[in-house]
């Protein structure tokens, strides 16, 4: 089966506690809204940042914006009980948070079909722990495991750098193996992979830097934690004109009758394989996607 690729460009944080974020969200032009309970939420405030997630989703205001609520860990006070909000509110998926290996998710998946969740709702990993990184191809792996449910890395670059001890630098440097080690383990796995935040939301140029760094990296996506980073974030992540002009163009040759039994061919001084007209595919289907939503 082939599923159509959703667009993933942008994927906005916001505190559950924030009344104001989850009514402004509803007009919002972001791909996915993470609704948080777990960082974002100091402790006293948990119980009714659960309660305000709950009904927000349930009234259902945020059209063809992907919902995803972020619960706090199994192992905290909360998490059980932002477990049965959340799949009773039934919103696109659950962003499990300190996800050390695939027990964590396997754990959350039982639990899920306990509950009685919607066949449809699916499961997203924080990678933000030593161990995950440690463990990425094995959580990734979870991916093509159905009853897992598992659709989206979502890399938590601040949790890793306090963990780790490793500094959050321009360029990323010391973060890079494990941002690439994740974008494979994604791949190997069949699901998506969104960037971590970029902290200093008023610096434009730092952001489309690092944005831009997300692209050349393979990441489907940036989490974001401020709406003025959503029109920077989906001009980085969005294909070009060019792009799409390429790729149409490349798969329409390969269509050619007189290219059928080629392998290779060339076109304006490049060699362009058949696995780059499969690539161009997925450029098109974004791109159509991005266009049918606006
Ligand atoms: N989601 C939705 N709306 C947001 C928002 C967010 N993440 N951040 C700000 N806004 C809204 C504000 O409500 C305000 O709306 P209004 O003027 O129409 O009433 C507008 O955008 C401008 O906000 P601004 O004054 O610039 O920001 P702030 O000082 O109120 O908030 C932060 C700054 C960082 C506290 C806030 O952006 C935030 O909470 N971000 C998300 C943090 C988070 O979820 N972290 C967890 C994962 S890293
Ligand atoms: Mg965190």
């Amino acid at each position: 089966m082939t599923t159509q690729p959703r667009p993933r460009r942008s994927a906005l944080y916001m505190p559950g506690s924030n009344a104001r974020a989850l009514e402004k969200a509803a007009t919002l032009d972001v791909d996915c809204l993470l609704l948080d309970l777990e960082d974002a939420v100091a402790p006293d405030a948990k119980d009714m940042a659960r309660t305000q997630i709950a009904e927000a989703v349930s009234a259902r205001p945020y059209g063809n914006r992907e919902v995803v609520i972020r619960i706090n860990g199994l192992e905290t006070p909360w998490g059980e009980d932002d477990l049965a909000a959340a799949v009773k509110a039934n919103p696109d998926a659950i962003l499990v948070p300190k996800v050390n290996g695939p027990a964590d998710l396997q754990m959350v998946a039982h639990k899920l079909s306990l509950l009685g969740a919607s066949a449809d709702l699916k499961l997203w990993a924080m990678m933000e722990t030593p161990l995950a990184m440690l463990n990425a191809a094995a959580i990734g792996a979870c991916g093509l495991d159905p009853a897992v449910r598992l659709s989206c890395f979502v890399m938590g670059t601040n949790d890793l750098a306090k963990e780790t001890r490793a500094r959050l630098t321009p360029g990323r440097a010391a973060m890079t193996p494990w941002l690439m080690t994740c974008v494979a383990a994604a791949r190997a796995g069949g699901i998506d992979i969104l960037d971590g935040v970029y902290n200093a939301f008023q610096d434009e140029e730092g952001f489309a830097a690092e944005c831009a760094q997300g692209v050349d990296m393979g990441m489907d996506g940036k989490t974001l934690i401020h709406p003025k980073q959503i029109a920077p974030c989906h001009a980085a992540f969005s294909p070009s004109e060019e792009e799409v002009a390429w790729a149409r163009k490349i798969n329409s040759l390969f269509d050619e009758p007189e290219n059928a039994g080629k392998g290779a061919i060339q076109v304006d001084g490049k060699m362009v394989e058949r696995l780059h007209a499969d690539m161009g595919k997925r450029v098109i289907a974004i791109a159509d996607a991005i266009a049918a939503r606006t």
